[in-house]
């Protein structure tokens, strides 16, 4: 099924102190083309959502993709914990399964990393559906409006994983540090196969 994109504008992160639903946008801004946005994987429908259930482009994407779904509510009202709730979902993650919303009311942003690990954001508002390949790095917050209603679709036979980028790279940093080790030794062995034949 092609990809539409409608209205999402998208820009590289500016990483700073500020709030994070803010919009971390460099002075001058530094847009992103939405066609990179496509190359690395993400797809986006518009959808008229006022009556999203009977809506027949999403039963045919649902049917297509083998979703079920539930509804979320991110705000002060609905939630105790709501800025605990805020900060987990800003934590960087990846998982094994793709990430699909629907927008169905409110806003938020959704950061990316890119192919050298720089973020990129995008602003989702009423309407967006959004899917986020598997193995992307990801983290979403909600804008300064601080409320957003969703679906959240998954996938019916479900295998979630998630890994922290900083987990992956220190596993990276890890096995690259074991090879070190392993080609010192054998190294060392060799000096001292050498030493012995020469005596
Ligand atoms: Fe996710």
């Amino acid at each position: 099924m092609e990809a539409i994109w409608t209205q999402l504008e998208a820009w590289e992160f500016n990483t700073n102190d500020e709030d994070h639903r803010l919009t971390h946008k460099f002075s001058p801004n530094r847009p992103v083309p939405q066609e990179h946005i496509h190359e690395l994987g993400v797809l986006t429908w518009k959808l008229d959502v006022d009556e999203w259930e009977k809506n027949t482009l999403l039963e045919t994407i649902k049917m297509d993709r083998g979703y079920k779904y539930s509804v979320v509510t991110v705000c002060h009202k609905e939630m105790e914990d709501f800025e605990e709730k805020v900060k987990g979902f800003f934590q960087e993650l990846l998982h094994s399964q793709e990430e699909i919303r629907l927008i169905l009311d409110g806003n938020g942003y959704w950061d990316i990393r890119d192919y050298d690990g720089k973020w990129i954001r995008f602003h989702i508002t009423k309407g967006d559906m959004i899917v986020l390949p598997p193995g992307m790095f990801h983290r979403f917050t909600l804008d300064e409006n601080h409320y957003i209603k969703a679906t959240q679709p998954l996938l019916a036979l479900l295998l979630f994983t998630d890994v922290s980028y900083r987990t992956q790279h220190r596993a990276e940093s890890e096995s690259a540090a074991s090879g070190l080790y392993v080609l010192i030794v054998w190294i060392l062995v060799q000096e001292r196969i050498r030493g012995q034949s020469a005596e």
